[in-house]
């Protein structure tokens, strides 16, 4: 089984990022070939600063391997370093219908958000089937977000066998239903573009601001309040002890402790969490070669089965 995964290197990881989509990833890495990789072809819609891209992308790196990506049995790369998937993303664009692209969410969300509709933005879905089909990739750990791009993707796929025969297996997104969409400060999506967002890796002050900052309703503290309503209570549920969060839950009911008490809980438990992720992180940072090394590494292997893959291609599709 080969399970495939990216992410965007277009600011820092936030913890939505990581239960909704690193933290199934790095579960999986023991159940088969794993592929990860930092999605900087896609960063390039948003970010137009060559530096910056340069220096997300090593931070995302460090980042996930910090959190538990094991470049011994993951393979963990960059997007850049297999161009190969710019060409399936060719090829798939020329069957890929127009209307299928216009009906993609995300791109009418970005247009909302004031992005520039550029033909990059539009085509954003067909790169990413390239980036999946191009491993044979039978699993994508996502976040509820990406599951139109892996339904478009399964499209293209069937539309290229029917064209060509059987080129590409259909991949299958992995959604975690209980952080499918974990939500920001503001109890919408979190989202580094929201502005709403828990940094994995924030200081300590900034980490404790932005988690007093949740927003809450007006419900007096001597009231009981609705856990299942509450943005405190959902994350305080991702990293706290099944009994920790029973004990919340009882507090909420029964009235009489605030908000801001249920916050300092939240932020203790949250920094604990990720504690021993912080620790491995200042090892790697000591390791000079670390990052580069498990890059490097990762591209070779990722190169290999994307040449297979596009041999069967181009033999396909009648070029070379
Ligand atoms: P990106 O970089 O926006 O996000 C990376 C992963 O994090 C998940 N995620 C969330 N999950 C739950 N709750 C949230 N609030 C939350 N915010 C983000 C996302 O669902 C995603 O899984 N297009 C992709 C990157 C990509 C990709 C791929 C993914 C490019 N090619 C091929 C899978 C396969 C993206 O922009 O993710």
């Amino acid at each position: 089984m080969r399970i495939l995964s990216g992410i965007q290197p277009s600011g820092v990881l936030h913890i939505g990022n990581y239960f909704g989509m690193m933290r199934p990833a790095i579960a999986l890495q023991a159940d088969g070939e794993a592929l990860y990789f930092i999605a900087d072809y896609h960063a390039l819609t948003s970010v137009r600063d060559p530096d910056t891209l340069r220096e997300n992308s090593r931070r995302i790196a460090l980042d996930f391997l910090a959190c538990g990506l094991d470049p011994e049995r993951a393979t963990v790369f960059r997007h850049s370093d297999v161009p190969q998937v710019t060409e399936l993303a060719w090829i798939l664009s020329t069957v890929a219908p127009m209307g299928l692209l216009e009906r993609a969410t995300s791109y009418k969300d970005k247009l909302a958000r004031g992005m520039a509709a550029t033909v990059g933005l539009f085509n954003y879905p067909v790169l990413m089937a390239s980036d999946i089909l191009i491993y044979d990739s039978d699993i994508v750990p996502v976040g509820k977000d990406q599951k139109q791009h892996i339904e478009i993707t399964r499209d293209l796929a069937v539309k290229m066998n029917e064209t060509f025969g059987e080129i590409f297996k259909l991949p299958e997104a992995r959604i975690q239903a209980a952080t499918e969409t974990v939500p920001g400060i503001d109890g919408q999506k979190m989202s580094k573009s929201y502005g709403n967002n828990i940094d994995i890796f924030g200081d300590e002050k900034e980490t404790r601001k932005r988690v007093m900052s949740v927003v809450t309703d007006s419900t007096p503290v001597e009231a009981t309040k609705n856990p299942d309503k509450s943005t405190i209570f959902m994350l305080y549920s991702l990293v706290a002890s099944q009994d920790e969060v029973a004990d919340m839950r009882e507090r909420f009911l029964e009235g009489g402790t605030g908000y801001a008490d249920f916050k300092k809980g939240l932020f203790e438990k949250l920094w604990e969490y990720f504690a021993p992720m912080r620790k491995r992180r200042e090892e790697i940072l000591k390791d000079k070669s670390y990052i580069d090394d498990a890059l490097a590494h990762g591209a070779k292997r990722a190169n290999e089965i994307a040449d297979q893959v596009m041999q069967r291609v181009r033999r396909a599709v009648g070029l070379r």
